[in-house]
């Protein structure tokens, strides 16, 4: 399965922030924003990436995140010349897909909760033809809103109802097979003259091939796209963060317990930026008591769902 992040749009409700920054590069207390989604697939098992930024943004990724070989992934990367909306990043990665299935997230989307790695790679081991994720929230009519039957099957999908059927929101991520791309190209932009993802999983739902995984309460999904979001959601993490030791989405750590990368590597890594927090946790990382006693506990306890 194929990895695919985006990161253009406009950022219009994060200006003047947004007026020379993309949206994605913005911290979310101590990391660019992107690290949060990217963190997400490589902790579903996916290696490959591609990154849809715009042209003037693709630079400052590529000085960020290069090809992903200091991380043990791949990764490019291409332009969405304008926001024409969310599965235009379908059309512009089909050489990359290429034959393969694909997830799809958004790089303003942070996901964080006990069991999602082994709820995401069930997800991706089971997935059919598309697979969205719900989750409840107070606000429906602000989403993509999913309404179900009494056996949790989607029957309805409506972007930003008035009059919501369910208070389950469609989150950023989805799970495509391959044939995504051909039924995108099939789309109509909407009355904001953007193209739609709830129209292409509308297209799904029509032929009985949407599946939806809820998100308990025990998760959290936030979005940072508004001031008011992004301040939120660098609360979240450093609350988190400061309370248990542990850090949310960095990507080195999560390379290393991969397997993707060395002790040694991830040990150089927090040595370049050791004047900082970040440094020092990687530093604290690669200390081999301390990790050999992290990984006793992922053994013990399956339900982290990580392989070596
Ligand atoms: P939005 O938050 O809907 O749009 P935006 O990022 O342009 O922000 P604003 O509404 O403030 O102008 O986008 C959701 C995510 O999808 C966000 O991470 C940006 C990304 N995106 C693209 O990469 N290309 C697009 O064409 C659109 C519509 C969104």
């Amino acid at each position: 399965m194929k990895g695919i992040i985006l990161a253009g749009g406009s950022g219009t409700r994060l200006a003047p922030s947004t007026d020379s920054m993309n949206k994605h590069l913005l911290a979310v207390f101590d990391k660019p924003m992107i690290y949060y989604p990217l963190s997400v697939l490589m902790l579903g098992g996916i290696k490959e990436f591609m990154i849809i930024s715009t042209p003037a943004d693709r630079p400052r990724f590529e000085t960020l995140l290069g090809d992903g070989a200091s991380l043990g992934i791949s990764i490019s990367y291409k332009d969405q010349s304008n926001p024409n909306g969310i599965p235009e990043a379908l059309t512009i990665s089909k050489e990359f897909i290429a034959d393969d299935s694909v997830a799809l997230i958004l790089g303003d989307n942070i996901f964080y909760g006990q069991g999602f790695t082994t709820l995401l790679r069930n997800a991706i081991k089971n997935h059919r033809h598309a697979t969205v994720f719900g989750y409840r929230v107070k606000d429906p009519q602000r989403f993509g809103v999913v309404e179900f039957d009494a056996y949790q099957k989607a029957i309805s999908l409506e972007e930003k109802p008035k009059e919501p059927k369910s208070d389950f929101a469609v989150t950023g991520l989805y799970i495509y097979d391959n044939q995504a791309v051909e039924l995108t190209k099939k789309l109509k932009p909407s009355n904001r003259g953007e193209l739609e993802i709830t129209d292409l999983n509308k297209e799904y739902l029509k032929r009985g091939k949407l599946d939806v995984e809820l998100l308990g309460r025990g998760f959290a999904w936030m979005d940072a796209g508004t001031h008011e979001s992004l301040f939120e959601a660098s609360e979240f993490v450093k609350i988190t963060q400061q309370r248990q030791g542990f850090k949310l989405a960095c990507l080195e750590e999560i390379a290393y317990y991969l397997g993707y990368i060395s002790r040694e590597a991830l040990y150089e890594k927090g040595k370049s930026m050791e004047k900082n927090d970040y440094g020092q946790y990687l530093l604290e990382i690669a200390d081999r008591k301390h990790s050999e006693q992290y990984w006793d506990r992922i053994e013990k306890n399956p339900m982290l769902g990580l392989v070596k």
